[in-house]
């Protein structure tokens, strides 16, 4: 999509929409009766008839007959709220709205009248993702192809406020790598496996320059990466553990790793699922999936730290080799793991890959990771589960997701519950008890870092899929976390 900024006076200005940001304040404004004179009054009759009020996220269209085929009235309200999150995700809002209308009344160059709305930095590039965020379909599978909706060739912004520098191209960086994190976690299982994961990191590696290493079965084997493996045992599927590294051109010596659950099927091994619980079960790579995706927009922001990517993967099915509940095994970090519950296997995967990246050192972890039912019924769909070992961290990436539309909830790593992974046999098992499940979860992985290293979950078990159309949020993945990783890296 182009992009161009002219001043407030639309008088040189055509294309097929013109999009007017009003306030309930603005309709009663000079500007407006001057707009509305030039056309006859049609707008101030439309607005009566249709009782336009001006609320958020309120629309009406006009058809005039002047430069413009049509004339958009989009409702707007400056009230400044405490909540940020909402403050900001308004534009995006606003953007998907401009999206929906321009599809429905097929609009390829449009203007957006943007007098009433405060257009710096951080609000601009909301409206410019949600823009780019609505206009999102996975159709890849469908033997008929559907006639493409029309998506926005031009859009020219009438503002006083100058945008900031290579605005939309930083926007479109950030959207391609959510589109990239979508179309992962809609791919279906039986075209994304592990070795495919390990194939769309090495094109991100090669397009981006980046370094990769791949660690296959004989590879785990060798370092002991065993609570990986024996998620691996019931498939016929090879699982890898794929690391990414991206380099700055100055030396520098923070490094941020970033690990992802890279789960491609959770049948839940032999705990196995009901049937409606597996059908969505081809999301549970979709922690992998933003990890790849934000190492693909590193490549191109070119951040001035390090980062490093870890990625376990592997399907969890059955077979007669599929690890039992009640199997122990050593994991990478030494610490033995008594397998009480196949279906628990994020955390045994995750565990394997934290440990790496402790052993290797680094400034900060953060994972990400579809781990547990128990987070949605915590916290809901619209709310990932943060569990972090600083207050630092913690707010860090609270941040990073009020910026980027993407909501985190902090949950304790409670001392008190840490009985509750002990095992009798073994020095951990991988379940806890009925209750507070997200945090036996998060607790489970704290055992594979260290005390030194600040270190943050995500639960993204809720967010990463979702079963509606949410504004630019589309059903089915929603590349939960790709813009609040890219984000953290990039204020940090
Ligand atoms: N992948 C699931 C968690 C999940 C559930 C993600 C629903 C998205 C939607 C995970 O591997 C799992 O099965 N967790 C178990 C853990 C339990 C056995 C301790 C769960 O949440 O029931
Ligand atoms: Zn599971
Ligand atoms: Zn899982």
């Amino acid at each position: 999509m182009q992009c161009t900024r002219i001043g407030l006076d639309l008088s040189k200005d055509h294309g097929d929409a013109l999009f007017l940001v009003l306030t309930k304040e603005s309709l009663k404004s000079k500007i407006f009766k001057q707009i509305d004179a030039k056309y006859a009054g049609l707008l101030g009759k439309a607005i009566e008839r249709h009782q336009f009020k001006g609320k958020q996220n309120e629309s009406l269209n006009v058809e005039v007959n002047s430069q413009y085929r049509h004339l958009v009235l989009l409702g707007w309200e400056n009230n400044k709220s405490n909540d940020r999150f909402t403050e900001i995700n308004n534009y995006r809002k606003l953007g998907n709205l401009i999206n929906e209308m321009s599809v429905k009344y097929k609009c390829e160059q449009v203007t957006l009248y943007a007098g009433n709305i405060d257009l710096r930095d951080v609000n601009a590039k909301a409206l410019f993702e949600g823009l780019y965020l609505a206009d999102y379909e996975f159709l890849k599978y469908k033997s008929k192809s559907e006639p493409k909706s029309t998506s926005l060739k031009k859009l020219t912004i009438a503002s006083k406020q100058k945008l900031a520098t290579n605005l939309t191209s930083q926007v479109e960086v950030v959207c391609q790598a959510t589109k990239l994190a979508r179309d992962l976690v809609n791919t279906p299982p039986n075209d994304c496996k592990p070795a495919d994961l390990v194939k769309q990191a090495k094109q991100v590696a090669k397009a981006g320059k980046l370094k990769i290493e791949i660690y296959d079965r004989a590879a785990l084997k060798r370092i002991g990466a065993n609570t990986l493996l024996a998620v691996s045992l019931g498939s016929s599927e090879a699982p890898y553990l794929i690391k990414m590294v991206y380099k700055p051109n100055r030396a520098t010596k923070k490094v941020i790793s970033i690990v992802g659950k890279g789960v491609t099927f959770d049948s839940g091994g032999l705990s196995i699922k009901t049937g409606s619980g597996m059908e969505t079960m081809k999301m549970d790579m979709a922690g992998a999936a933003a990890v790849i995706a934000c190492m693909q927009a590193m490549a191109q922001l070119k951040p001035k730290h390090e980062v490093r990517a870890y990625i376990p993967t592997t399907e969890n099915m059955i077979n007669g080799q599929a690890t039992r509940p009640g199997d122990i095994v050593k994991s990478f970090s030494g610490k033995t793991v008594e397998i009480l519950n196949t279906d628990a296997e994020g955390r045994l995967i995750l565990a394997d890959a934290l440990a790496l990246a402790i052993k290797e050192k680094c400034s900060c972890i953060v994972d990400l990771a579809t781990l547990t039912g128990a987070c949605m019924v915590a916290l809901g769909v619209d709310y990932a589960g943060l569990f972090a070992s600083t207050d630092k961290l913690a707010q860090d990436l609270i941040n990073a997701g009020n910026l980027a539309g993407e909501r985190l909830w902090r949950l304790p790593l409670a001392p008190e519950y840490e009985k509750l992974i002990k095992s009798d046999v073994a020095d951990i098992k991988n379940i806890g008890g009925p209750y507070g499940g997200a945090i036996t979860g998060a607790l489970f992985l704290k055992e594979f870092v260290d005390e030194k290293t600040p270190w943050a979950h995500l639960d993204i078990a809720g967010p990463a899929f979702s079963d509606s159309n949410k504004d630019y949020i589309k059903k089915g993945a929603v590349g939960f976390g790709v813009r609040t990783l890219i984000n953290f890296i990039m204020q940090g």
